[in-house]
């Protein structure tokens, strides 16, 4: 007898099932103070709960699988979810660092030990990747994105839900994917979190949602529905998003959940009268579970019984829960993350669960070199150095938020980092120089954020005392290293920006530092792009490290002696200030645009100070020097549904081996629409030895030339094409080629 398919095994299921049985399936608890883990038990037990988030050891999830397959009526298992966004108990970069890295292996590296890490510690599924296309460093959680460009992103997208879910989401040791936020959370107004999104809709196929879809296609079993409206309607109420384009356009087949609170947020956003009311319009959009849950268990049952809610509409929901969790193995197997309690961990952050090799490397790859005069850079194993300011023996910052399970006591900060490396051979002096902000309301504010204790520790000592301390380190020091920045609350949730400085009790602290005359390393860890201004003129090196996790401390020091040659790219471009933003490189082309070098009144400009920003898109330095050489175009033109190949001759004409991110970007040169000025297509990193050539050839195909016209048609128009190749997005080499 065949095996009863997915469909039919389900269908029987739920035809077993009551309606309050199915409803229970739709809501998704927070393991948290609200409720005791006997209740908890005892909800499940009654089939009302179908999934949990942030419980995370194998200990606590037992008994909830317990109440759920040996005490429920029907024995339907749960599954364990959480936040495993750069890492589980070893700490990866943040997703922005990641992205700085475009190495699709280390990104996969990281992903795929998470999942391993998580699933051994009994979660099923994970809220990421987010994919949020992100063109405002105000928004905090900039930090948690991959950076302003469709295609990269798109890329890390595909790459990351593929190696999250392995070979499949019912593998052991796989986590199933949730994409978020669905859709379009990064573009909020102003970079305030949870305002508004009001775009046209050219921009939002063309741009924003590009990641998503890349996502799903990778096979992303689930998606989290975002917080903000998409042009007037929320998210968690949107018909045309998640029935219509989600599930009819785009074929999605897996699980919507919401955003924390989101259904009844639905009332504040003012498109529901009352409770009864945000839960008809949220099944009815076809959000399938609902977050921290009150509204789902108490409003649908009446509004099924009144006919405002279609079984059908409740049906749908339950067979995408259940699917979901067919699909992670659970009915298989409730147990097969969860394991025998023989078999449990005796310490979840046992030292030798950690994978601090793969985050070491990960991390050094993440790091962005943006500054280095006169070789200041590597630093010599040997003399004397300063180390000093408030990111530089901070355990808890450098984890960067949404650190999972990731436990600061195992982190490695710069100083450890920076010893380690020196062993004898040099000696490190550290002062603290100054706290990360003087402003006593920002620390409240920071240490009030959902944090399980107060992070933000205040040195309580004069910033005049702290600042001397420091100068006089650097005074009898050969060189000094400045770990400044942000804490990393400053670059999270519910963390928007108005100003992009570095606080002022740092920057006070780097002048200070600077009148000593010595070689100023600045050592960046932040989670969004900074307004460097005062840094790039006045440091001798600058290298933005981001926060790079667990092994943070030694993947710097890798960087600062050398021990590995920078390779990083900004996945985001840096403005020269807050006024200047939205800065991002693929803007549409202008009527009046301004000519670097061209001053002239009446084009598009700033004429405070320069228009294009402080540091571009695709930018990043290395210890050696690369040149690229002109383009070699197979053919001048290229058949419908043909190729070309456009190569370039990439040298290593520095004096050590090293690797570069070679980034091919195409320009419609005339169109039905106006386009970007340039848009990235294709890149590829390469590691070339001191003195090595290689050519890098890269196919372009007619599909790298689509794009959505007036209609939302996706397709590409005859005409002329410009392929620039480059190592950061403004110093690239062009050849121009026609589609016939
Ligand atoms: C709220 C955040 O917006 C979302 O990204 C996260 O996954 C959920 N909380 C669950 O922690």
């Amino acid at each position: 007898m065949p095996a009863e398919s997915k469909d039919a095994f389900i269908a029987r299921l739920m035809a077993q099932m009551t309606l309050d049985e199915k409803i229970g399936q739709l809501r998704l608890i927070s393991i948290g103070p609200d409720m005791t883990h006997e209740q908890i038990n005892k909800e499940i037990a009654a089939g009302r709960i179908g999934g949990t988030f942030n419980s995370v050891t194998r200990g606590e999830n037992r008994p909830m699988q317990d109440a759920a397959v040996k005490h429920s009526r029907l024995g339907i298992p749960m599954f364990f979810a959480y936040d495993v966004v750069h890492g589980h108990r070893t700490v990866f970069p943040i997703s922005l660092a990641q992205a700085s890295s475009w190495d699709m292996q280390a990104i996969a590296l990281a992903a795929r030990t998470s999942a391993i890490e998580a699933s051994a510690d009994s979660l099923d599924m994970t809220f990421a990747p987010m994919v949020d296309i992100s063109r405002d460093p105000r928004w905090g959680r900039t930090s948690e994105g991959f950076g302003e460009d469709p295609y990269l992103v798109s890329e890390i997208a595909k790459v990351t839900v593929r190696a999250l879910q392995g070979s499949s989401p019912a593998a052991p040791d796989s986590l199933m994917a949730s994409v978020k936020h669905f859709a379009l959370y990064g573009a909020v107004e102003g970079g305030r979190d949870y305002n508004i999104v009001d775009m046209s809709p050219m921009r939002m196929y063309q741009d924003y949602l590009p990641p998503y879809r890349a996502a799903i296609d990778a096979g992303a079993g689930g998606v989290m529905v975002a917080l903000n409206t998409v042009n007037g309607i929320p998210a968690s109420a949107n018909t045309w998003l998640m029935q219509d384009l989600l599930r009819k356009d785009w074929g999605f087949k897996g699980v919507a959940v919401s955003d924390h609170g989101a259904i009844e947020e639905l009332t504040r956003h003012g498109v529901a009268k009352d409770g009864r009311e945000a839960a008809r319009l949220a099944i009815k959009a076809g959000i399938d579970m609902s977050m921290a849950d009150t509204l789902y268990l108490k409003e649908l049952p009446g509004l099924v019984k009144s006919g405002d809610v279609p079984m059908g509409d409740i049906d749908n929901a339950v067979r995408e829960v259940l699917g979901a969790k067919y699909d992670m193995g659970l009915f298989d197997d409730p147990y097969r993350r969860i394991g025998a309690a023989k078999d449990d961990p005796p310490d979840v952050n046992a030292e030798s669960r950690l994978h601090r090799a793969a985050a070491r490397d990960v991390a050094r790859r993440s790091q962005v070199l943006l500054e280095n005069r006169d070789g200041t850079l590597p630093l010599k194993k040997g003399g004397t150095i300063a180390l000093v300011g408030p990111l530089a023996d901070s355990r808890v910052d450098m984890m960067g938020s949404w650190s999972a399970a990731g436990v600061p006591e195992q982190s490695v900060t710069l100083l450890e980092g920076l010893r380690d490396a020196l062993g004898d051979r040099g000696k490190v002096v550290y002062a603290r120089g100054a706290n990360v902000t003087d402003d006593q309301a920002i620390v409240d504010y920071l240490n009030f954020l959902n944090w399980d204790k107060p992070e933000v520790e205040q040195d309580p000592r004069p910033a005049g005392d702290m600042i001397a301390e420091a100068v006089e380190a650097a005074r009898r020091a050969d060189v000094v290293v400045a770990a400044v920045g942000e804490s990393r609350g400053m670059s999270h949730e519910s963390s928007s920006r108005t100003s992009l400085f570095i606080p002022g009790s740092q920057r006070e602290l780097l002048k200070a530092l600077k009148t000593t005359g010595k070689p100023l390393v600045i050592v960046l860890m932040n989670g969004r792009p900074l307004d460097l201004n005062w840094e790039r003129a006045n440091a001798d090196a600058l290298l933005e490290t981001w926060y790079a996790g667990t092994e943070a401390g030694h993947a710097i020091a890798d960087v600062l002696f050398g021990d590995y040659n920078p390779s990083g790219k900004l996945p985001i471009s840096f403005p020269r200030s807050v006024g200047q933003i939205p800065t991002y490189y693929n803007h549409l082309r202008l009527g009046r645009p301004f000519t670097p070098g061209k001053p002239g009144n009446y084009t598009s400009q700033y004429f405070e100070e320069k228009t294009d920003p402080l540091y571009p898109f695709g930018y990043g330095l290395s210890y050696t020097s690369f040149s690229v050489s002109g383009i070699t175009l197979s053919a001048p033109s290229m058949p419908r549904g043909g190729r070309i190949q456009a190569s370039v001759t990439v040298k290593n004409t520095g004096p050590r081996d090293g690797e570069t991110v070679v980034q091919l970007y195409i320009r419609d040169v005339a169109a039905s629409v106006v386009r970007p000025v340039k848009e990235l297509k294709g890149f590829r990193k390469v590691a070339l030895k001191a003195g090595e050539s290689r050519v890098i050839r890269f196919d372009v195909d007619e599909a790298m030339l689509k794009f959505f016209n007036a209609k939302l048609e996706y397709a590409a128009e005859p005409g002329d094409f410009d392929v620039q190749i480059g190592l950061d997005s403004e110093a690239v080499k062009s050849a121009r080629f026609e589609l016939l």
